[in-house]
């Protein structure tokens, strides 16, 4: 059953929440069901499940594509390379960015991009170019701004676009950020750490996120990356004012 743990202090809000979750996950529950290993709270999305979510199908793999061979470690490569056929240069923030080399990668390709994480570490020193093929190496005074902050939801004002690439403890927050913003959000969300939001078990985080995204009202586009782990992510923002 879905908690959204700490929003609400008396029992009425209880009472809602149990409702808003009953209401949220209705569907997904039966899902669950079906799903064998629904013993965890944290399941990574199957290729069957994928095929019987009505968001997610179009991303389920024949078996014949699944044995082609995934990147490793391209993820910041291969979501830079999206970001870059989907969407104009704005002001972005890599929400939980880690060593920031997806906002370094950004930068590079005319983006305002900043890192809003609260644990500081450096850009890595080299990555490889995917066109090239070759190793870049990135000189000590290469930088990123960085905020060495948790997400706070008045950021979104600052920004055009928010990403959260296997960030954890700030998925919701940057949804309930979408949907109180003109801010676009994209979300390749990996595990449920001190998200507010838990997910019937059996149900995956994808699915429970992309739940709780529609939930909100917000438009979501699904999409996929070629590399090996929870390559899953979603577009999602604001659906433009009726006229
Ligand atoms: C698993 S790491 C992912 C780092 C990087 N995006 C990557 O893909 O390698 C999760 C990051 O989220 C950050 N984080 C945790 N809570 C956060 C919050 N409330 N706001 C922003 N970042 C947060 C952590 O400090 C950590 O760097």
């Amino acid at each position: 059953m879905l908690a959204l743990i700490g929003t609400q202090g008396n029992g009425m809000g209880k009472r809602k929440d149990k409702r808003a979750g009953d209401e949220l996950y209705g569907r997904i529950r039966q899902l669950a069901a079906a799903n064998e290993d629904s013993s965890h709270h944290e399941v990574a999305i199957s290729e069957a499940m994928l095929a019987g979510s009505p968001e997610l199908a179009f991303l389920a793999e024949p078996p014949q594509r699944r044995e082609l061979p995934k990147m490793k470690k391209f993820r910041f490569q291969l979501l830079h390379q999206w970001i870059q056929t989907h969407l104009e240069p704005g002001r972005m923030a890599d929400v939980g960015g880690g060593k920031g080399l997806l906002a370094y990668l950004l930068q590079e390709s005319g983006w305002a991009a900043t890192v809003i994480d609260p644990v500081y570490q450096p850009l890595p020193d080299k990555y490889k170019d995917l066109a090239t093929g070759r190793q870049v190496h990135l000189k000590a005074e290469q930088s990123v701004p960085h905020r060495n902050q948790g997400f706070a939801p008045e950021m979104a004002q600052e920004f055009d676009l928010l990403v959260a690439l296997h960030a954890h403890g700030c998925n919701v927050q940057l949804l309930d950020a979408a949907a109180n913003s003109t801010c676009a959000v994209i979300l390749l969300p990996c595990c449920l750490i001190q998200e507010p939001l838990i997910p019937p078990q059996g149900v995956p985080w994808i699915q429970a996120v992309v739940d709780y995204a529609t939930h909100k009202g917000l438009q979501v586009q699904p999409f996929r990356l070629n590399f090996k782990g929870q390559n899953i992510g979603i577009y999602t923002r604001r659906r433009p004012e009726a006229p």
